[in-house]
């Protein structure tokens, strides 16, 4: 039976269009079926079973469901799932490894850059994005490109240290 542009179909009833979504997901290739206004964040969660990403406003306005897309920060709460298909998305488990943690959760642990945590995953999303795109952000691009993510703990000033120093790390490092 087909369905009509409103979603409908021939007989009247509501249907769920899908679409074919093949990606990779922390360097493990997915490939799955999306309704078409299914959000990424619920994918992630729900589906997948990645729980690290955290749901709050669900309107692109608190950053707590931040993850990297093609490394670039997005909002999964207010981004569709099928426009992951041939892109690469990464979650903060994705983030660090069995090795170690990454030096931006070292310098969170370190600099107390967190209190109950809850928005932590994706304030550590949103700064990983600003230092693959600056390696070594000045304080304003910190605290602008940070603007996004909403700590109701206020751990603002902690965040931005934290960051600064991940960044000095990787410099040292080179
Ligand atoms: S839950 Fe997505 S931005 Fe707040
Ligand atoms: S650490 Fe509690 S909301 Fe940021």
């Amino acid at each position: 039976m087909g369905i009509n542009p409103s979603g409908h179909n021939e007989a009247g009833t509501e249907t769920v269009q899908l679409r074919d979504v093949t990606t990779t997901i922390n360097g493990v290739e997915w490939s799955g079926r999306v309704a078409i206004e299914e959000v990424l964040l619920d994918l992630l969660r729900t589906r997948i079973r990645l729980t690290g990403t955290k749901r709050s406003c669900e309107s692109a306005v608190c950053g707590a469901c931040t993850v990297l897309v093609d490394g670039q920060p997005i909002s999964s709460c207010a981004f569709l799932a099928f426009e992951i298909d041939g892109r690469s998305v990464v979650t903060i488990e994705g983030v660090g490894s069995d090795a170690g943690l990454d030096p931006l959760q070292e310098a969170f642990v370190r600099n107390l850059g967190a209190q109950c945590g809850y928005c932590t995953p994706g304030q550590i999303m949103s700064a990983k994005g600003l230092l693959l795109r600056s390696p070594t952000p000045t304080d304003e691009e910190i605290r602008e490109w940070m603007s996004g993510n909403i700590c109701r703990c206020g751990c603002y000033s902690a965040i931005a240290t934290s960051i600064r120093e991940a960044s000095d790390a990787s410099t040292e490092r080179g």
